[in-house]
């Protein structure tokens, strides 16, 4: 399988990203062919303007950097959505990015029902993590509200979501305690 990881972290250090290398180490394990993508290094993805331009024209009218992400999407079957809970949503640059991937994704009919395109049929992963413990991350709706902004766009992309990961309480944590990076690395090995 062809597998890409969307890193939304603003931090090439932090948690998530330690996350995703385990994931992605457990793909390769299976022969996977695997890349990850950090959103941090892109230097040019503007806001979306809201011209709504994209459902004319296929996608974003603005041909900046978002391209790099567009073009990692097409080549790749499984999306591997990852982003730190920032205010109970997705991070900024995660955002920032899906918003000017709405026509890419997918285009909306008349009556505003919408259809799915470029990722229509791929499958993806969702991961985050939060300062908030468990299980008030969920009571709480703060990574359950980043996934719910995640399972959003997946849901009307006809990207199927196959599994998720979660990281709770990372406040208290220094390191990542090891049981997670198995469970990281166990959940790679296991994407097809
Ligand atoms: C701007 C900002 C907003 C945050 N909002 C939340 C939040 O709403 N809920 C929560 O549990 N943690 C929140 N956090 C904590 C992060 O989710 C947490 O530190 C996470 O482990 C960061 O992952 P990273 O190391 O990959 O950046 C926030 C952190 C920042 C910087």
């Amino acid at each position: 399988m062809k597998i890409l990881a969307i890193n939304g972290s603003p931090k090439k250090n932090g948690k998530i990203s330690i996350i995703v290398k385990e994931i992605i180490k457990g793909s390769l394990e299976k022969n996977n062919e695997c890349e990850i993508l950090y959103l941090s290094d892109i230097k040019d993805i503007s806001d979306c303007k809201g011209c709504m331009k994209c459902q004319k024209e296929e996608k974003c009218i603005i041909r900046d950097d978002i391209q790099i992400v567009e073009e990692a999407i097409r080549r790749n079957e499984v999306i591997i959505f990852a982003t730190p809970t920032h205010w109970g949503n997705v991070s900024g640059i995660m955002l920032r990015t899906i918003e000017r991937l709405f026509g890419f994704l997918i285009e909306e009919k008349p009556l505003g029902f919408p259809v799915a395109k470029a990722g229509k049929g791929k499958k993806a992963v969702l991961v985050t993590a939060c300062s908030t413990s468990w299980p008030f991350n969920w009571i709480f709706n703060q990574s359950r509200a980043c996934f719910g902004r995640l399972k959003e766009v997946c849901k009307y992309s006809g990207i199927k979501i196959i599994d998720d990961f979660t990281l709770t309480g990372t406040s208290k944590m220094d390191k990542i305690p090891q049981k997670y990076l198995i469970k990281a690395f166990m959940l790679g090995k296991k994407i097809k």
